[in-house]
């Protein structure tokens, strides 16, 4: 048996009733975990989990990780912690200055703070590519330096990474800490998709795209997340192990535009561009990560970028189109 594949690990996944969260809990609750959600719905939703709580495989506490008796009851008595609560949405950090310090910095303390103190070891971190700002390295490997993010989510996340690495070293926590390329798929709520489908909705002739359209990154499906993190989890047992999870391709944001319009079966949109190398302040125009390391566990995408794309947009055309 591979190390954490324990049967009925005892777990608890932090923004469990987001994109992402939700996933891994379906992943979690069908390897036979005992799983337990703290959300506090911000851009969460609890349809998503509905039916695992209905079924009692999942316990969930409607709580903020802000609140420091909310996540000292949620690590109670759990062996492992799957921390996805932050903010998702780079933009509103950046129109909202203090709000990644706050999600991602502070509400990443008092949740290592609740493990400290409730002796709970292990956590596993939803961190990012941006952490390496705009790397002159591509692909970018995870050793790559120095870390210079350029948005104050990138800040937040590389903040979050420094307190784990520190409470390994200074209270013997293990973590897994993983770089995501941008993660698409079902139950997506925010990135270029949903704001493609959405504005669609809106005006069927005419696309707005933030930037030239020549912003080019590796995309990755929420399934290749899930999958690639459990999959580190089972097989890394360094005290701190930092992957890369991405895609060994990528595409750029125009023809994640073509792709949209052609599975709405839309035709004659104009694509009406805002301009610039990016799509907003502290946006990173390219992005490809290295997945070598991962790669060497034996890990690998199922999906190419441009596949992982056309499948999400059909799921959440089908969320959000068809929804009316
Ligand atoms: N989606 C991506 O492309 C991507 C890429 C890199 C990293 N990530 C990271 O993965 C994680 C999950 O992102 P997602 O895309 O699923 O977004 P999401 O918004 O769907 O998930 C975040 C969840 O955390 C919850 N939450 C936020 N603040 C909270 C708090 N203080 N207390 C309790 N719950 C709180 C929200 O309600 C939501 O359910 C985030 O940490 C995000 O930064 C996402």
């Amino acid at each position: 048996m591979l190390q954490n594949e324990v049967l009925q690990l005892r777990c608890l996944v932090t923004g469990g009733a987001g994109f992402i969260g939700s996933h891994l809990v379906d992943a979690l609750v069908s390897r036979g975990d005992e799983v337990t959600v703290i959300d506090n719905l911000s851009s969460g939703r609890i349809e998503y989990i509905r039916e695992h709580i209905a079924s009692g495989k999942v316990k969930f506490i409607q709580g903020d990780l802000l609140n420091r008796e909310d996540a000292a009851k949620a690590v109670d008595g759990m062996e492992a912690v799957f921390h996805l609560a932050a903010n998702p949405d780079i933009r509103h950090g950046t129109a909202n200055p203090d709000v990644d310090l706050r999600q991602g910095v502070v509400a990443t303390h008092n949740l290592l703070e609740a493990m400290r103190q409730g002796n709970v070891k292990k956590i596993v971190f939803a961190s990012s590519s941006v952490v390496y700002g705009e790397a002159k390295k591509i692909p970018t490997p995870e050793d790559y330096g120095p870390l210079m993010p350029i948005s104050l989510y990138g800040a937040a996340k590389l903040g979050a990474e420094g307190f784990i690495t520190a409470y390994c070293g200074s209270y013997g926590l293990q973590a897994w800490i993983y770089r995501f390329a941008n993660v698409v798929g079902p139950r997506g709520t925010h990135g270029v998709i949903v704001d493609f489908i959405n504005k669609l909705k809106k005006n069927s002739g005419e696309l707005e795209i933030l930037g030239n359209g020549k912003q080019t990154k590796s995309y990755l499906s929420v399934e290749d997340t899930v999958g690639g993190m459990l999959h580190g989890f089972n097989h890394a047992n360094e005290q701190v192990n930092i992957f890369n999870l991405g895609t060994n391709d990528w595409i750029n944001v125009t023809r994640i535009a073509e792709i949209v319009v052609e599975e709405l079966g839309l035709r004659d949109v104009k694509f009406r561009y805002t301009g610039g190398d990016r799509g907003w302040s502290g946006d990173v125009p390219r992005m490809l990560l290295s997945t070598e390391k991962i790669g060497s566990l034996g890990w690998k995408p199922l999906h190419r970028s441009e596949d992982a794309v056309r499948r999400a947009v059909k799921a959440v055309a089908g969320e959000l189109w068809g929804g009316g």
